[in-house]
C-alpha cells in the first residue's frame, strides 16, 4: 500500500469538508471531488473555519500544510490520491455504485474506505475493482478535532489494506478503533442511538425535553465519559470489588423496563417537539456560533487530558511526540544551529498586547524538548533514564513578539560535561530576524528516583559533545555570562 502524500476525497460536505481541514493542517495534500461544482468554495470555507481550533490544538511543530484542490471529475480524484476517503450521502445502492466507479479508476495499491455510519463494508464492497484494499473509517464530527476512527473490514478486506489505513490515520493524528466483526452502526453509533432512542421516547411522552435530557448527560455522565467510557466507570461505581459487585448489585435492575429501545414513530408531533426544544436550547446562536463554541472547549478537553495521558490526551501526546521527532529529522543538515519553530497563540498575549514572560519560559523549553529529542532523548527514554532539570535561567527580552508572529528559536551548545548541559538560545521574529530574547541555562542531569545529580547516558553525551564541537565554531554570544543589567545584545 502507498505512503500517503495525497488524500483523495469522494464527497465534500460536512464530514468531506473535515477530513480536508484534519489532512492539510497535519501537511497531507487533499483532491477533493464532489457533483457540485458549488462545492469548491464551501470546503474551501470550512477548512478555513476549522483552523482557528486546530491551531491551537498543538504547540509542537507542524510541517507546511498540505495544498488543497477540487475537481468534479471523479477520475482525475482517483488518478491523483494515494488513499480515498469517500463521504457521499448515507444510501447503499449510491454507495456501492460509486465506490465500484472509483475502484475502476485508482491503482489497486490505494486504500479506499468509506465514512458510512452503519453501512456493512461486506456490502459496499460488493462490486469494486480489487475489494481487498476496501474498508469502512468511520470518523466522527468534527472529524479535525475529534480522534476516533473506526476501521471496518468486510469479508474481503486485506489485513494490509487495514493496517495501512490505520497507519496513515495515525499519522494525522487519530485513534484508529479496530471493530473485530461488521455489526450495522458499528460500535459507537451502535450506543450513541440507543441513548438517542431512549431520548424520543421520553421527549414524546412528555416526560422531560430536550434541554433537561441533554443537562442529564452533560453536568454527570458527560463529564466522566471523556475520560473512562460506560465500562471503567462502572467497574470505579462497584467499590472495592469492581464490576462484580457493580453487577451483583445493579444486574437485577437489567430486567426492569427502564428502557424501551425500540424507537417511537418520529410523529409531526414529536419531530415539532425535538426541534422546538433544541431551538430554545440553542437561544438565538448561530450553527456556526455553536460549532466555535464546541470547537473550544474540545480543544480545552484534549489538552487536559494530555496532562493526564489519558483518552483523546493520549493520542494528543503520541502525536506531539512524533510532530517532534519529524521536526528534529526535517532540521536540515547544514544548519549547524538547532531551530524549534513557532507562532504566538492568542491565549499567549498579556494586558499589553505582547507574549507574556511565562510564555518565553515555555517557548525555550519547547526548544529545549527539540534539542533532547534530536540526541535521543523521547519522551519513552525520559521515563526510564536520567532526566535533565534547569538549574539556572536568565532571559534578556530584547524586543516584544506580537499574537500572530511567527518565531523560532536557535539553540547554541555552549558546554557539555558528565552530568552538565550549558546553552545558549536566540529568541527570533521570523520574517525579519529581529532578535526579540535570549536565555542563557544550566541543565542538570539528574537520576529522578534518587533526586541526585547523575552522569549523562554515554550515547546522549557522545551526541551532545559533538553539537558543543560544531557550535564552538561559531561566534560565541556577546550575552553569554553576562550579569543582570548588561546592555550586550547578542
Ligand atoms: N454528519 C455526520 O455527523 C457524520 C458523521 C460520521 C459519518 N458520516 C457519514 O459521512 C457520509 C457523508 O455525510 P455528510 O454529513 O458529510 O453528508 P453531506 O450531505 O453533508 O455531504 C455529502 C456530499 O456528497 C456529495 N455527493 C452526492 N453524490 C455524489 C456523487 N455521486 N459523487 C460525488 N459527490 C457526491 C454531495 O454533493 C455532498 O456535498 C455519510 O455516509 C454519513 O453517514 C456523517
Amino acid at each position: 500500500m502507498r505512503n500517503v502524500k495525497t488524500l483523495g476525497l469522494l464527497g465534500t460536505g460536512v464530514i468531506g469538508g473535515g477530513w480536508a481541514a484534519r489532512a492539510l493542517h497535519f501537511g497531507i495534500d487533499v483532491i477533493a471531488a464532489d457533483v457540485k461544482p458549488e462545492m469548491e468554495e464551501w470546503i474551501r470555507g470550512a477548512v478555513a473555519n476549522a483552523e482557528p481550533a486546530l491551531a491551537r490544538l498543538t504547540f509542537a511543530p507542524l510541517p507546511p500544510k498540505g495544498t488543497l484542490s477540487f475537481t468534479t471529475d471523479l477520475a482525475v480524484m482517483a488518478a491523483r490520491a494515494d488513499f480515498i476517503q469517500e463521504n457521499i450521502p448515507e444510501q447503499l445502492a449510491l454507495k456501492q455504485r460509486m465506490l465500484a466507479e472509483v475502484s475502476r479508476h485508482a491503482s489497486p495499491d490505494v486504500v479506499i474506505a468509506s465514512s458510512t455510519s452503519g453501512l456493512m463494508p461486506t456490502d459496499l464492497q460488493r462490486d469494486m475493482v480489487a475489494p481487498e484494499r476496501f474498508l469502512v473509517a468511520h470518523p466522527f464530527n468534527p472529524v479535525y478535532l475529534l480522534p476516533l476512527v473506526e476501521l471496518v473490514g468486510g469479508v474481503l478486506t486485506s489485513s494490509t489494506a487495514m493496517d495501512a489505513a490505520a497507519k496513515f490515520l495515525t499519522y494525522i493524528g487519530m485513534h484508529p478503533l479496530k471493530v473485530r466483526h461488521e455489526v450495522p452502526g458499528h460500535l459507537t453509533d451502535r450506543l450513541q442511538e440507543a441513548i438517542w432512542r431512549e431520548i424520543l421516547h421520553m421527549v414524546n411522552e412528555g416526560v422531560a425535553t430536550t434541554g433537561e435530557l441533554d443537562e442529564s448527560i452533560i453536568y454527570g455522565p458527560g463529564l466522566r465519559w471523556a475520560a473512562m467510557g460506560t465500562n471503567m466507570i462502572y467497574h470505579l461505581a462497584g467499590g472495592e470489588s469492581g464490576m462484580r459487585h457493580m453487577l451483583a448489585q445493579f444486574g437485577p435492575a437489567l430486567k426492569w423496563p427502564w428502557t424501551k429501545l425500540e424507537a417511537p414513530e418520529l410523529t409531526e408531533s414529536l419531530i415539532d417537539k425535538m426541534v422546538e426544544g433544541t431551538q430554545a436550547q440553542a437561544a438565538g446562536r448561530s450553527i456556526r456560533e455553536l460549532e466555535r463554541l464546541r470547537d473550544d472547549y474540545l480543544v480545552a478537553i484534549q489538552q487536559v487530558l494530555r496532562q493526564y495521558d489519558i483518552g483523546a490526551g493520549a493520542t494528543l501526546r503520541a502525536l506531539e511526540e512524533r510532530l517532534y521527532q519529524d521536526a528534529a529529522n526535517r532540521a536540515p543538515a547544514k544548519e549547524t544551529l538547532l531551530r524549534h519553530e513557532t507562532v504566538v497563540r492568542p491565549e499567549w498575549a498579556d494586558y499589553n498586547v505582547h507574549m507574556s514572560d511565562f510564555r518565553y519560559g515555555q517557548v525555550f523549553g519547547d526548544a529545549m524538548d527539540a534539542l533532547y529529542r534530536s540526541v535521543g532523548i523521547d519522551y519513552a527514554a525520559r521515563s526510564s533514564g536520567p532526566v535533565f532539570y534547569t538549574v539556572e535561567s536568565q532571559v534578556r527580552h530584547l524586543s516584544e513578539a506580537k499574537v500572530g508572529e511567527r518565531l523560532h528559536v536557535t539553540t547554541q551548545v555552549l558546554r557539555v560535561d558528565d552530568k552538565r548541559l550549558h546553552v545558549f538560545h536566540r529568541l527570533w521574529r521570523s520574517t525579519d530576524s529581529t532578535l526579540l530574547a535570549t536565555a542563557e541555562q544550566l541543565h542538570l542531569s539528574v537520576d529522578r528516583a534518587a533526586a541526585k545529580a547523575t552522569p549523562m547516558a554515554a550515547a546522549v553525551r557522545d551526541k551532545l559533545e559533538a553539537l558543543a564541537k560544531l557550535h564552538a565554531a561559531l561566534p560565541a554570544p556577546t550575552g553569554a555570562g553576562q550579569p543582570v543589567g548588561s546592555r550586550a545584545t547578542g
